[in-house]
């Protein structure tokens, strides 16, 4: 049986620090707030000039490099993202430019957080049905450029940054075992940036009413959130036959270390077989995955064998789960 598996990751993050002491001197909050409701410290912000595709390029180069492959290589681009450099053309395209990936195909997949994982499903069914053999997925933000920087409730939560997976075809007892991705429609208005789009597009109106923001109903977010990840995660194993006591690692989305906790018990994982770095990078939506991802396999936390669970919820409302034998 042919399957999809991680030959290499990559990522790559803004220099500059903020930190939720800094925040205070925008909007009235305080560090203790911050660490109590999310577990975030800081966060990395993109200068003036950086749009998405120049951290996933950052996060794509890493992982070429890493895996001694050249961008012509590659048959296939996905990018995760909403907040790309633009609306028209797809940042996956602006990528595919910028590495001068010649032969690949590019498209942008949008389902927020839970975008990366979204990725790999479909880059695992095309490696599957043998269409590709080798595909580049990244999940790259610059959330910062739709935060409202006026509004405590979500402007403490968001960070920028990018990471990447290159996939290929193998014949091996390795790889993506199962790649779920679901959706429920009715909960759109959870998160959204109404501005800007054709339902309310861009005028002295929708900026003078702050609509290219991001709004979030953080507390009904974070119930559903809790929930959905909770059945998500167990049904994922179960459906693989596999216990929660044969996880090497859970990496979750990183949205709140509340919400990260909540799934961890659930399967009664102690936390040390959790992937956690939501304390330096806050929540960097379709990002957060693949940056922790490889963060954990440059650390030695990943190894030959290993079964590790990645799994995300964001919005549209969006869920995912992967299954990877390393
Ligand atoms: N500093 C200080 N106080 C604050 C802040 C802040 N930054 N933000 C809100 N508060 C206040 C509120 O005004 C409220 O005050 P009140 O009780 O006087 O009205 C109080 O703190 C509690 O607010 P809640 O919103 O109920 O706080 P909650 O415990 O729910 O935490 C949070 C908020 C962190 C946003 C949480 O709800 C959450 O993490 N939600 C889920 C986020 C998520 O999973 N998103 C999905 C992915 S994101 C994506 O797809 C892009």
């Amino acid at each position: 049986m042919i399957r999809a598996w991680i030959v290499s990751t990559g990522s790559f993050v803004p220099e500059r620090i903020l930190t939720n002491d800094d925040l205070k001197s925008l909007v009235d909050t305080s560090d203790e707030w911050i660490m109590e409701r999310t577990g975030i410290r800081e966060r990395r912000i993109a200068d003036k000039t950086e749009a998405a595709s120049d951290l996933a390029y950052g996060a794509a180069k890493a992982a070429l490099k890493s895996a001694d492959l050249k961008a012509r290589d590659l048959d296939l681009i996905i990018v995760a993202t909403v907040s790309g450099d633009m609306l028209l053309p797809s940042t996956a395209c602006i990528l595919q430019d910028r590495l001068n990936a010649k032969k690949a195909a590019a498209f942008d997949v949008n389902a927020a957080c839970s975008g990366f994982i979204y990725g790999l499903s479909v880059a695992n069914a095309y490696i599957k049905s043998k269409l590709f053999k080798r595909v580049l997925v990244v999940g790259a933000e610059i959330l910062s450029k739709f935060t409202d920087w006026e509004d405590r409730t979500t402007c403490v939560l968001f960070g920028d940054g990018a990471g990447a997976a290159i996939l290929e075809a193998t014949a091996e007892e390795k790889g993506i075992l199962s790649a779920k991705i679901h959706s429920d429609g009715s909960m759109w208005d959870l998160l959204q940036t109404p501005g800007g789009g054709s339902r309310k597009p861009a005028s002295r109106e929708t900026i003078r009413r702050r609509l290219h923001f991001i709004k979030m109903k953080g507390n009904e977010t974070f119930k559903v959130a809790v929930r959905t990840l909770e059945n998500l995660v167990t049904e994922t194993l179960d459906e693989n036959n596999l216990k929660p006591s044969q996880l090497s690692l859970l990496i979750p989305h990183q949205a709140n270390l509340r919400i990260i906790k909540a799934t961890a018990e659930r399967l009664k994982l102690p936390l040390e077989r959790v992937m956690i770095n939501i304390d330096r990078y806050g929540n960097t939506s379709a990002a957060s995955v693949p940056i922790a991802l490889d963060e954990a396999v440059k650390a030695g936390r990943v190894k030959e064998g290993d079964h590790i669970l990645l799994e995300a919820f964001g919005g549209g409302v969006t869920w995912a789960s992967a299954l990877i034998k390393w």
